[in-house]
């Protein structure tokens, strides 16, 4: 079959190829221009940040996630929409944050449904500690924002916990249940799932 010209022009993919976290380039040689950017860490499919790309071409947007089976739904998606905010890394959060991303740089994090670990014994592996959010609070600008969710109460109860643990004096705390605090156009696929199975979901909206 013949391809067309379109076809053959070439399109950067918005997949980040680097050896390590630590050979990230800065935000603004990524996307080439020094616009605000937002991470969501734990992308899955990207359904949220895609919408939010899409909505928002003043914004860069990077997605990051550890599982390549999710993540490449989004890397297809973004590159068919040619969408040229929307960037992602395939690594483990922790150390694309800790390397990659400079400080006062990121004006919101999105993490939503964080895998829960529900077994005692495996509760450590939960990503929101502390020290991740004071990691999280280093990289933000002036008044940037967390944004969290989950289903897992449990859950839930440690993130708040790990807000006193980071020790930092956040400007808004802000908690509800079944109502995001952050307008989104596309909801995650997870809550989206959680939602329709009726299951009560909490958010957590954290100011700098
Ligand atoms: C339960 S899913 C939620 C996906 C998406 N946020 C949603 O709401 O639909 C959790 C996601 O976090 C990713 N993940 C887990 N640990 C991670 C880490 N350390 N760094 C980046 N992504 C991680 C998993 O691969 C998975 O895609």
């Amino acid at each position: 079959m013949q391809q067309t010209a379109a076809q053959l022009q070439h399109k950067p993919s918005p997949l980040l190829l680097c050896a390590s976290p630590r050979e990230l380039p800065e935000p603004s040689r990524i996307f080439e221009n020094p616009n605000p950017i937002e991470i969501e860490i734990g992308c899955g499919k990207a359904k949220f940040l895609i919408a939010r790309a899409q909505q928002h071409p003043e914004i860069n947007f990077l997605g990051i996630d550890v599982v390549w089976k999710w993540m490449k739904y989004g890397v297809e998606r973004s590159g068919k929409r040619g969408l040229t905010n929307i960037k992602y890394v395939k690594s483990d959060a922790r150390e694309v944050i800790k390397y990659g991303i400079p400080s006062w740089s990121v004006s919101i994090f999105h993490i939503y449904f964080p895998d829960p670990w529900p077994k005692r014994r495996h509760r450590k592996r939960r990503l929101i500690t502390g020290e991740f959010l004071k990691l999280l609070h280093s990289r933000l600008t002036n008044d940037g924002l967390i944004e969290l969710a989950t289903d897992h109460v449990d859950y839930f109860v440690q993130m708040q916990g790990a807000v006193v643990q980071s020790g930092l004096s956040w400007q808004r705390v802000e908690v509800t249940r079944n109502r995001r605090l952050f307008e989104a156009l596309a909801k995650t696929n997870y809550e989206l799932k959680y939602e329709s199975a009726g299951r009560t979901l909490r958010y957590l909206e954290l100011q700098k």
